[in-house]
């Protein structure tokens, strides 16, 4: 069966933008996180940045590799970007958990959804993402662990 590179594509995009702005997100919360809880969330947050950093860097190079040009332009990221924008400034501890946690849902239910539809598009990308909400999914739990 020959690849839809159109609508792959589309799906792998639709992925690398929410996942490039959920790494910015990470290291912004892990910069401006304070409170009891800081050093060990501080260290949780760089976790999930190098985790995402990765995945999102095998999702652009799925895309390129199926003849689709992945976009992780900062301005293409800013106006595509499903996630609401992290508030500005120092973040107590609890609500950094809170917040990265409401991401980590979003980005893994879309994943969910992208992974049902591929599955009549192309496996590979479809077995790809999986790994992906696995990541995502795994880290989820581990910040909503600590939610008080
Ligand atoms: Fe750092």
């Amino acid at each position: 069966m020959k690849i839809d590179v159109g609508k792959v594509g589309h799906e792998l995009q639709d992925s690398l933008v929410e996942l490039v702005d959920l790494s910015l997100t990470a290291k912004q919360a892990h910069w401006n996180v304070h409170g009891p809880n800081f050093k060990s969330l501080h260290e949780q947050l760089d976790e999930l940045t190098n985790d995402v950093r990765a995945a999102m860097d095998e999702v652009a190079e799925r895309a390129i590799t199926i003849g689709y040009a992945p976009d992780g332009r900062a301005a293409t990221v800013a106006k595509a970007s499903p996630l609401h924008d992290f508030p500005e400034g120092p973040v107590r501890d609890q609500d950094a958990i809170t917040l990265i946690v409401e991401r980590l849902m979003l980005v893994g239910d879309r994943l969910r959804e992208r992974i049902d539809t591929l599955d009549q598009l192309d496996l590979v990308t479809q077995d790809l993402l999986i790994g992906v909400l696995a990541a995502i999914d795994k880290h989820r739990w581990m910040f909503a662990a600590r939610q008080a």
